[in-house]
């Protein structure tokens, strides 16, 4: 017998289609009251109206989650993390309170180098339980797919055993979002190559590369002044590139250096954070169709400007919003605080938001055909909302207002009801 379940009498608030959506089409949602969406063995195989329910004969042939008018949406995408790393650095966060800056803390042998020598500390068991307590966060949230990056070992063996701690994720009986890895060895120069980026390219090239490109789908790099610069980042992103590896950018995040002209000359799949892009970027992103994927929960909290959304969006791109989190930059995931960001700082509508966390993040890690709409044929990965209105996420200001995730058509989470 197949596992048949219908969510019923629910809003249904869904991007369509099988590929990112581009400036003016973020906006287009189809929302359709009074309506259902029919699961079967964990696809979506049908959505309609209520009323089309027996005419379809579906009624009657499957459990019913009753939605009572409220909104359902596709599962949220978060599809920049760095979700896996040793300790914590509460203290830098003190500093840069007090005026110092990220890059500063960085120089001086803090930051993401911090973190490398607690992640090179700690085991793999340790790593895999640590992440699991944040996944549960992002599960009640509505993420039902999460990108994670590896990129606080910088040598070959934590390396590895950050990607191996991420297939371990992956493949738990129990879990409950699905993951996607990413090798992110260029994403510092570890202390046994200061002063030395070129051999540490070779390395990462010579070395890590041909052991670690079967066990992520991408490659990332942050392409920054006094990190990896454009040259070096060519050189990397070229060798991951010819290595079979789809690639993704932190770029223009902290000075513009020409990281999302970068991007688009190498036909990567997104490029990142992007607070600093020249309005050249933009158009050549647009052309290039690299998905400009923003995370205003980073800007706010390294007080930076926010992305230029509404340039992106109006020049013709797409684009997807995530959270970053991570433990240095932006030690936070929270999905509802980067809704509010989005409307209200980078002027993004509700709609546009939706789309961005939706089919624009399943396409900034290569799954739209999969996921990010509810559709026939997709992964059951759906939520439903405590309210029957997709204005109260921007409304309820950086409250959670996920009631219910569904993952594979398994509910995964659920809270209690409003009434
Ligand atoms: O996306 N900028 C580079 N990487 C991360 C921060 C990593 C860290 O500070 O630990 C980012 O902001
Ligand atoms: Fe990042």
């Amino acid at each position: 017998m197949s596992d048949r379940k219908i969510i019923a009498n629910c809003t249904l608030a869904t991007p369509l289609g099988n590929s990112a959506k581009k400036g003016k089409e973020m906006k287009e949602l189809r929302v359709l009251h009074d309506a259902f969406v029919f699961i079967e063995d964990g696809i979506i195989k049908a959505t309609g109206q209520m009323q089309d329910l027996e005419i379809l004969g579906l009624s009657g042939t499957a459990d019913w989650i009753d939605a009572k008018g409220r909104v359902v949406l596709p599962g949220f995408v978060d599809s920049h993390t760095h979700l896996v790393f040793g300790g914590f650095r509460p203290d830098e966060f003190e500093w840069r309170l007090k005026g110092d800056s990220y890059m500063s803390i960085m120089q001086r042998g803090g930051g993401i180098q911090s973190t490398v020598n607690a992640t090179r500390e700690t085991s793999k068991e340790d790593l895999v339980r640590r992440a699991e307590w944040f996944i549960d966060r992002m599960v009640e949230m509505g993420v039902t797919t999460v990108e994670a990056k590896s990129g606080y070992g910088l040598d070959l063996d934590t390396e590895l055993k950050m990607l191996e701690a991420l297939d371990e994720l992956a493949k738990k009986e129990d879990k409950k979002i699905d993951l996607i890895a990413t090798f992110l060895g260029a994403h510092a120069v570890p202390k046994e190559y200061e002063g030395r980026t070129g051999e540490y390219c070779d390395f990462i090239i010579n070395e890590v590369l041909p052991k670690v490109k079967d066990k992520a789908e991408f490659f990332d790099i942050f392409t920054e002044k006094n990190v990896f610069e454009i040259e070096d980042s060519r050189r990397l992103l070229q060798a991951a590139k010819d290595a079979g590896m789809k690639l993704k950018l932190h770029a223009d995040e902290i000075v513009q250096l020409g990281g999302a002209e970068l991007a688009a000359e190498m036909g990567a799949v997104s490029a990142d954070h992007l607070l600093h892009v020249s309005d050249e970027g933009i158009a050549r992103m647009a052309e290039a169709g690299v998905v400009a994927t923003l995370l205003p929960l980073t800007a706010f909290a390294l007080k930076e400007p926010y992305a230029p959304a509404r340039k992106f969006i109006d020049g013709g791109c797409a684009v997807a919003l995530a959270t970053d989190l991570n433990p240095g930059s932006c030690f936070s995931g929270s999905i509802p605080l980067t809704i509010a960001l989005a409307c209200i700082y980078m002027k993004m509508s509700i709609e546009e938001v939706i789309t961005a966390l939706t089919l624009n993040g399943a396409a900034a890690i290569g799954l739209a055909d999969s996921i990010g709409s509810v559709e026939p044929g997709k992964k059951a990965n759906l939520l439903i909302l405590d309210f029957d209105n997709i204005n109260f996420l921007p409304y309820y200001v950086a409250m959670n207002c996920v009631n219910t995730t569904i993952w594979h058509g398994k509910t995964v989470y659920e809270r209690k009801e409003i009434r």
